[in-house]
């Protein structure tokens, strides 16, 4: 470990150096050196003060998260308690004083906390993501922090995870000092200013909470507590961390520092963690494909082209002018033309109006969109992205112009969402180059980035679209080339289910209030109307012929389809909406039409439990995800996972459809899933898959198709 924590010395200063690459993570054996600087300070005359630096890019980020995920599933711990670690720090007779560059978070910024000083180099960040992995600062950071900054930005920090800005922390007040220049050099000047001035190692612990008596205090942190329960979608972690950062207020440091340890430990004990956990390792895992090694080539993507500036194709259009890649713009005519670019000028104002960009910036981004109704330009691009109507035969055709219009090695991608991507990818003459790029609406602002892959795709195509989602902030997950891909697919039943729960019995509003109350971001209904029910109703109709006889009708939606009512853009759907607005409410015809559909298909109406809610439209997801896996269109369930985290509301907390099938124990899923087959008929028919895995005890995130 001697080389992890390195011990120097500039006279009378030791200096701890932790060299722990990539993020200096608090590894086991890390905190134990440290602590046995501590303890060489306090015994050796000849050092006056302590400094403990971050080597290479960063100051410490964090606990070792596999340390985590090891007694997030009931191992030992093992090694010292870092809590201990730093009450040692901050009672070590000689000052000491951390210098922080890049980010301290997590464990890292609680180490800097118990320190006597922090220096900050310009550029540092802080902050106490633990809510992200379900879990509240468990090292007295909940207790030290707002001794620091106040208890409203303590409680704030820790309760959202947000990282912090130099500006904001200094502001605060958490830094002693910002430097400019060297950060080592600084911070032993800073230490012998103190030491000259007759230091006392001032500690945290010691402090006033700043804000104690602030006007309006309480109820600042009332209005944060229920802005953090509408925003935590069933997390309970980041109202525990309000919690334990109250107490700050109310009671002394070891008393505080008791309840925060209690907290703690119910956190990390519980399924919120384990699965939040699974997700930031599943977000890491997700980047690795077999078969397209690290190492594979990406091409230089510097300029890129979309083809239709509708609602998708604005979007894509934004999301690569924001990461600061210029866009050639495609449409059909001058009006569509017009009408794509007014939109996204539009949607920029809307972000001004916000306080989120700059007018400047605004000019700077459409200034990179040049539009254009043939093809002009697409020479220059190294990446066309299409987005025009869901239709084969128009895909196909736009695809042997672009093979005509482009260089060979341009990547041409598909925005389809249900089209066959060797179909497309046959009419340009090079399906190499072909690829789907599914970006989910509004494209500009969804995290997902669905990459299909197609018979032919090459190598160099794949790995270069992996970068690209990394280029515009989005997490891209390689599917394969199935109707709906992964994301689409699984969605169908979950829609499906859904609406058959209302012809039994439930009202639209108990159906999404309880898939609200699990956590997801809309409930399935709100969903649809969202998305447009037309959508939806146009598949269905295409597959209606293949259907098996007897197959249950997805009846309402295709009647409110016919009637005209395709949700929010018509102004009702499942809901009725007010001129443009947003937020559906009640619609008695609809109930009426369900009631109706209901006796004609002669369903006895039923009580219908929160429980059967949950279990037929989540359980549905597993399923197919499962047919998916074992058809090898995902490559491991917590891709599955990720994309329902990140393109459907799924939420974080759950870990995701598969693990969350995991969790409840497989042999349970399948039973329910039994019954509901000889309940509703063939639809419910058990993917293999899980039924092998469910006799055998495994789990979904367990298996691997070898
Ligand atoms: P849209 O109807 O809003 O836009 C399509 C645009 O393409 C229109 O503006 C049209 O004028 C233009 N266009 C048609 N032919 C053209 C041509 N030859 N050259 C240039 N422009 C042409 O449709 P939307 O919703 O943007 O969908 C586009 C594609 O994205 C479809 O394949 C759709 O399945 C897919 N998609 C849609 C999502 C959504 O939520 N709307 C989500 C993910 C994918």
């Amino acid at each position: 470990m001697a080389e992890r924590v390195q011990l120097t010395r500039e006279e009378e200063i030791l200096v701890v150096t932790i060299m722990n690459p990539p993020v200096n993570a608090l590894s086991p054996g890390i905190p134990e050196a440290i602590d046995a600087a501590i303890a060489s300070a306090g015994e050796d005359p000849s050092i006056r003060a302590v400094i403990i630096i971050g080597h290479g890019a960063t100051f410490i980020c964090g606990a070792d998260i596999k340390e985590l995920q090891k007694l997030a599933h009931g191992e030992e711990r093992a090694g010292v308690s870092l809590r201990d670690v730093l009450d040692r720090i901050e009672l070590c007779p000689v000052p000491v004083t951390c210098a922080i560059h890049g980010s301290a978070l997590g464990g890292g910024l609680e180490l800097a906390m118990a320190c006597h000083y922090r220096v900050a180099a310009a550029g540092s960040q802080v902050g106490q993501p633990e809510v992200k992995i379900g879990i509240i600062p468990g090292a007295a950071g909940t207790q030290r922090l707002p001794r620091l900054v106040g208890l409203r930005l303590a409680a704030e920090m820790c309760a959202s995870g947000r990282m912090v800005t130099l500006k904001e922390a200094a502001e605060a007040g958490l830094f002693d000092r910002v430097v400019e220049g060297d950060l080592l050099e600084e911070t032993i000047a800073f230490t012998r200013e103190r030491l000259a001035d007759g230091d006392d190692a001032p500690r945290t612990r010691d402090r006033a909470v700043p804000d104690l008596n602030a006007p309006g205090i309480k109820e600042d942190l009332a209005r944060l507590r229920d802005k953090t329960r509408r925003r935590s979608r069933g997390a309970v972690a980041p109202e525990m961390a309000i919690d334990a950062v109250e107490v700050a207020g109310t009671t002394s440091f070891e008393e505080g520092c008791a309840l925060e340890e209690r907290l703690f430990e119910s956190c990390l004990n519980s399924d919120e963690c384990r699965a939040m956990i699974h997700v930031f390792f599943g977000e890491r895992q997700v980047r690795k494909i077999p078969d397209v090694p690290r190492e594979t080539e990406t091409l230089p993507i510097s300029q890129v082209a979309v083809v239709g500036a509708g609602t998708m194709g604005g979007g894509i259009t934004m999301a690569y002018v924001d990461a600061g890649i210029p866009v050639i713009l495609k449409e059909a005519g001058q009006d569509e033309l017009e009408k794509g670019l007014d939109r996204i000028r539009k949607n920029y104002e809307v972000s001004v109006q916000r306080g989120r960009i700059t007018p400047d910036q605004v000019s700077e981004r459409m200034n990179r969109i040049s539009g254009t109704t043939d093809y002009e330009g697409f020479q220059e691009a190294d990446l066309v992205v299409e987005a025009v109507f869901e239709g084969l035969e128009l895909k196909r055709k736009v695809f042997s112009e672009l093979a005509e219009v482009t260089r060979p090695g341009t990547i041409l991608a598909s925005n389809t969402s249900t089209l066959d991507i060797d179909a497309i990818a046959e009419s340009s003459g090079r399906p190499e180059m072909v690829i789907g790029h599914h970006f989910f609406s509004p494209a500009n602002v969804m995290r997902l980035l669905e990459i299909v892959r197609g018979r032919e795709t090459s190598r160099s195509v794949i790995a270069t679209s992996m970068a690209i989602a990394k280029r515009l902030g989005k997490v891209g997950v390689l599917v394969g080339n199935c109707r709906g891909f992964v994301g689409n697919r699984m969605f169908g039943p979950y829609m499906r289910e859904a609406q058959f729960l209302l012809e039994e019995g439930a009202s639209v509003e108990f159906v999404d209030s309880t898939m609200v109350a699990f956590g997801m971001a809309m409930g399935p209904l709100a969903v649809g109307d969202l998305a447009g029910l037309d959508v939806g109703w146009r598949i269905r109709k295409e597959f209606w012929d293949t259907e098996p006889e007897g197959a249950r009708r997805q009846t309402v939606a295709d009647r409110l389809c016919e009637m005209g009512c395709f949700g929010q853009k018509t102004g009702s759907g499942w809901y009725r909406y007010e001129k443009g607005g947003r937020n559906g409410v009640h619609d008695p015809t609809v109930t009426q039409l369900i009631d109706q559909c209901a006796r004609e298909a002669g369903i006895q109406t039923r009580d219908i439990s929160p429980e059967e809610v949950m279990e037929r439209t989540l359980y549905s997801l597993a399923n197919e995800g499962a047919r998916i896996l074992s058809e090898g269109h995902a490559m491991r369930a917590s891709d599955i996972d990720i994309i329902y985290l990140n393109g459907y509301g799924f939420p974080s907390c759950q870990g995701g459809p598969m693990w969350y099938a995991d969790r409840l124990g497989l042999d349970r899923v399948l039973g329910r899933i039994k019954d509901f087959e000889a309940a509703h008929g063939s639809s419910w028919a058990p993917a293999p898959l899980l039924e092998e895995l469910a006799s055998t005890g495994q789990t979904f995130s367990g298996w691997s198709s070898g």
